[in-house]
């Protein structure tokens, strides 16, 4: 029928660094969702996620919905000396193995990985991951998230096990933070998905 097109069902976006801008405050919504942390949350990491846009190899995609609504999104860039979190995890590596590692050079940093909870749960954050790493061209990616505690595994570990991210520290302190972070990583690019049934 002329005249009448359909409203796109959810699909991936890739986002510049101004429409990352101007979706930051749904962005970072999602986040505090997601991590179920308090709302001033958001507020005090505005500058930061918009300050991490102008980094090297800075990249973020996204799932809109069929009306635009955004219900998950990731960003990354190219991790390296100077960086907060690169000297973080150095330290670490340093104290725990003594070495500096192969894996902190030509790295991709997975810094932001989150899906609305109530859109979890049915491949949007496996989605994200091969989204954003697919277009990287760095030799390999790192990441931290929580360590899981006595619990078992949650949906962001499976991921990325399933993904075949391997550990590169346990049990890491970030400054400033007093849990416990894993880092984990692979190389890049990532196999095709395993599609199991
Ligand atoms: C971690 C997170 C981003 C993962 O996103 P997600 O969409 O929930 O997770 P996945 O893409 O892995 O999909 C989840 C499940 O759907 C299944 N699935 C995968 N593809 C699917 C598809 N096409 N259709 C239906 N189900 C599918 C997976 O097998 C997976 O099963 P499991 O969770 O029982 O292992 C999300 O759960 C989240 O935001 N968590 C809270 C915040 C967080 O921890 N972020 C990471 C911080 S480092």
């Amino acid at each position: 029928m002329e005249g009448v097109t359909a409203a796109p069902a959810r699909h991936l976006v890739e986002f510049s660094q101004v429409e990352f801008a101007d979706r930051l405050t749904e962005a970072l919504q999602i986040y505090v969702m997601a991590m179920g942390y308090p709302a001033s949350t958001a507020r005090h990491r505005r500058t930061l996620w918009l300050d991490h846009t102008g980094r090297p190899g800075w990249r973020a995609v996204g799932w809109l919905d069929e009306h635009g609504t955004l219900l998950g999104i990731a960003y990354g860039y190219t991790g390296g000396p100077g960086q907060w979190w690169f000297e973080e995890v150095r330290r670490g590596l340093l104290t725990t193995t003594g070495a500096p590692s192969l894996w902190m050079h030509d790295y991709f940093e997975l810094t932001e990985l989150h899906v609305l909870p109530q859109a979890q749960g049915g491949g949007l954050g496996e989605g994200l991951l091969r989204a954003l790493l697919a277009g990287t061209p760095r030799s390999r990616v790192l990441l931290s998230t929580p360590e899981y505690g006595p619990n078992p595994p949650g949906r962001a570990w499976r991921l990325y096990r399933r993904a075949g991210f391997r550990d590169v520290l346990r049990d890491h302190r970030f400054t400033g933070d007093a849990r416990p972070f894993a880092v984990l990583g692979r190389e890049l690019p990532l196999p095709p998905p395993h599609h199991s049934g």
